[in-house]
């Protein structure tokens, strides 16, 4: 039960029980695809990430990567726990502003904010601004006069680190499309200094996502600072701030490595500490924008199976009623996960089965092998850790409804996202 959401149980009738809910009786009342959030999950890391960073560097600034996953729900329970936000879309800020986020701790992030989007941080004053090119910095300045406010602003730098993870994930090489590549920094720091209507306060970057180890941290933090050292020597530039962005892994299967907080938080804060006493600069904010380490375990996604087809001598395959329209992850990145038969907890794991969507594509594969006790018609299938980059993802592929989601807290379950009708397919499908 180790990748599921802190103190899952299994009944005494073998059923899996997270939150103190039956995952058997949530399936009856709410149906099936169902994805069920614990709340206490999601308050624990976030707790975890200010904890174990703020007892080792006070000045830290943790701001939830709201792409992970994003409802009203999850910025109410953020706001309480005093996390910022990052958001990517006009999309994600009306979540937020529906819940009276505070705009102060909102930071927005994209590679293509449109007018209207900058507006909108200008006029809500945002935290901070992120800025990704040479014509957004233009943009915001004129916006800005024009607005007559002065933004604080981070310049997004593509520090070169290869955070030795999937390609789709990797976001800190050079020739992404994030970012001001290293090259092209000195011209923005310079260009930004002088634009009258923007405050730089400091540098951002993101080396990628699930990094596995400290290494590519410690390696973006030493380009960074050197980077603000020689803009301080050439214009006199001030580092405030240094956000290091995202990444930080999750255990998705069993054999995937078993990662502290902790640890990243001391090796991260003793490198930024170390490099910027040799560098003799003073030691900046730091923000670091975890997502998927915040909420993936807090989500469990639960299934039924349908049919099975024995593929005799090569597979047997248990097909469930979602897949890649609610989880694109395993087709898009290979992603593994585990599962459990939600009402067949307490027996053991007897055949080997290859767990497929419903989906028409061919790589609508779950799980591509998993041994499980045997599966029949109508199993309830629990994937873990599918807390993040599952439902911001969904589609409505093959005309599918997307999945209900419920939270769950000490035996109560509540609805905060209704399953799609068929209503809804063609309510805004015009003849
Ligand atoms: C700028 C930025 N910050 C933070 C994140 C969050 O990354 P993760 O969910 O891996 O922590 C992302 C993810 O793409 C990102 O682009």
């Amino acid at each position: 039960m180790a990748l599921f959401p802190i103190k899952t149980e299994v009944s005494k009738d073998g059923h899996l029980v997270i939150g103190g809910c039956d995952t058997v009786k949530l399936v009856k009342e709410y149906g099936t695809p169902l994805y069920v959030f614990d709340e206490n999950t999601l308050r624990n890391m976030a707790r975890e990430f200010k904890d174990e960073f703020t007892q080792r560097y006070e000045d830290t600034n943790i701001v939830y990567a709201s792409k992970a996953f994003l409802s009203r729900w999850t910025a109410s329970i953020l706001k309480e726990e005093g996390i910022g936000l990052d958001v990517v879309s006009a999309g994600e800020y009306s979540i937020a502003e529906s819940v009276d986020f505070p705009k102060d701790m909102i930071y927005l992030h994209g590679n293509n904010k449109s007018v209207e989007e900058l507006k909108t941080a200008l006029r809500n004053r945002f935290a901070r601004i992120v800025v990704d090119g040479f014509d957004e910095l233009k943009l915001l300045a004129k916006l800005a006069e024009e607005m007559a406010c002065m933004p604080d602003i981070l310049l997004r730098i593509t520090p070169g680190v290869d955070a030795h993870t999937h390609q789709h994930i990797t976001t800190g090489v050079s020739g992404s499309k994030f970012g001001f590549p290293l090259f092209d920094a000195p011209k923005a720091v310079s260009m930004a200094m002088s634009l009258e209507s923007l405050n730089l306060v400091g540098l951002h970057c993101h080396i990628g996502s699930l990094i596995n180890e400290t290494q590519p941290y410690m390696e973006a933090i030493d380009v960074m600072l050197d980077f603000a050292a020689q803009m301080g020597e050439k214009y006199g530039f001030e580092l405030e701030e240094l956000d290091i962005g995202g990444g930080f892994p999750v255990r998705y299967t069993v054999n995937s490595p078993n990662v502290r907080i902790a640890d990243y938080a001391e090796a991260i804060v003793s490198r930024l500490i170390s490099r910027c006493n040799s560098l003799d600069i003073s030691l900046p904010l730091l923000t670091i924008e975890p997502g998927r380490a915040i909420v993936a375990r807090a989500g469990v996604a639960l299934y039924q199976v349908g049919m099975t087809k024995d593929i005799s001598g090569l597979k047997r395959y248990v097909s469930i009623d979602g897949g890649m329209a609610d989880n694109i992850r395993p087709a898009l990145y290979q992603a593994e996960y585990e599962a459990v038969l939600a009402n067949k907890a307490d027996e053991n794991d007897i055949e080997v089965v290859t767990i497929a969507g419903k989906y028409c594509e061919s790589g609508d594969i779950l799980i591509k092998q998993i041994k499980l006790p045997i599966v029949t018609y109508g199993d309830i299938v629990a994937v873990p850790v599918c807390g993040a980059y599952c439902l911001p993802m969904a589609s409505n592929y093959n005309a599918s409804l997307k999945p209900a989601v419920i939270t769950v807290k000490e035996g109560t379950a509540r609805i905060i996202r209704q399953r799609d009708t068929l209503q809804d397919l063609i309510r805004k499908d015009l003849l």
